[in-house]
């Protein structure tokens, strides 16, 4: 359904992505974690081409085996309002802080013509959905007067509304509190899954993406260089910075011992060398690892697992 091929982007003429090849199929769940500024928003946010002025994109991200840069304005918006929803980390960036969640829930079916009452039926049914009680007192209620969760939540009701087949999800927790967390990605997790609703699930949280996960991608200086099931992330990860980035998570210490963090300066997609992106911190790296770009065989871009 979603296919990047080879996507390159540079924003004001600095490299940003440098070949992303990914796919993701209908009703598929697909985890994009890395460190912070490897790319992953970028990767996501073209998909709806919402990207900086000043960017320019090689290569193709396509949809339904459209060219997303090919659409006009109008092909542009119907994706955006019907076919592709999208869940960032902070609601109370997308919700208008002075109308009530009734309108915002019920503003995408009007706008297509749905009737009023039908359309807040509908909305209260969202509500109830992802496990918002007393529904029609929240539609009257306004963002200041939701918890950020319940706020969360009533962003993803919203993304559901309109029948999405895919949901973009950007770090859709990271400003919620931890038990809050867990909930919501459960909800979100849950409904898009009875739904079969494509996920793509931004996080920097490997175990969260493996635990919501079908596949999981490791985005590391603008470049995916691991893709692997969601259930062999432990046993089977096989890029040197996965299994970096496994040892240095907190679970993968005793309590009280010191957190070990990945060795050097992340890369990013301007620094990145000739060679291979994390030849610099990796253990095992070779000669040819820092002059000769491994090719990502579509499961690792490594050229120490090339023989094997
Ligand atoms: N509006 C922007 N203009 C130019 N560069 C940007 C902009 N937003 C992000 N970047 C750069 O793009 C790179 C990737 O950013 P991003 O996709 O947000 O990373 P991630 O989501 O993995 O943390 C970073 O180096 C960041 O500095
Ligand atoms: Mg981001």
């Amino acid at each position: 359904m979603l296919q990047f091929d080879d996507l390159r982007l540079r924003v004001g003429g600095t490299p940003i992505l440098r070949g992303v090849t990914l796919e993701v199929a209908a009703g598929e769940a697909v985890g994009l974690v890395g460190e912070s500024g490897s790319g992953k928003s970028m990767t996501v946010k073209s998909v709806v081409r919402l990207l900086p002025p000043g960017s320019r994109t090689e290569g193709a991200v396509r949809f339904d085996g459209v060219d997303v840069s090919s659409l006009d304005a109008a092909g542009l918006r119907r994706m955006r309002s019907r076919d592709v929803a999208m869940v960032f980390q902070d609601p109370r960036a997308v919700v208008n802080p002075v109308r009530t969640i009734g309108d915002f829930l019920t503003e995408v079916l009007r706008d297509q013509g749905v009737g009023r009452t039908e359309a807040t039926r509908r909305a209260a049914r969202a509500l109830s959905e992802v496990g918002i009680g007393d529904a029609v007192r929240r539609l009257h209620q306004r963002p200041y007067e939701l918890s950020g969760g319940l706020l969360q939540r009533v962003v993803i009701a919203a993304a559901l509304l309109t029948g999405p087949r895919l949901i973009l999800a950007d770090e859709p927790t990271t400003a919620l509190d931890v038990t809050t967390q867990e909930e919501v990605v459960a909800i979100l997790n849950e409904q898009r899954a009875a739904r079969q609703v494509a996920l793509m699930f931004i996080t920097h949280d490997l175990e969260l993406a493996a635990a919501v996960c079908d596949r999981i991608a490791v985005m590391y200086a603008g470049e995916i260089v691991e893709v692997l099931p969601a259930a062999a992330l432990h046993a089977g990860a096989r890029h040197p910075y996965t299994r970096a980035l496994l040892n240095s998570r907190p679970g993968a210490v005793a309590p009280g011992e010191r957190l070990r963090t990945v060795p050097g300066v992340p890369q990013s997609a301007l620094t990145a060398p000739p060679g291979c992106v994390f030849a610099d911190r990796c253990p095992h790296a070779e000669a040819r690892c820092r002059e000769v770009r491994p090719v990502f065989d579509g499961s690792a871009a490594c050229h120490l697992l090339e023989a094997r």
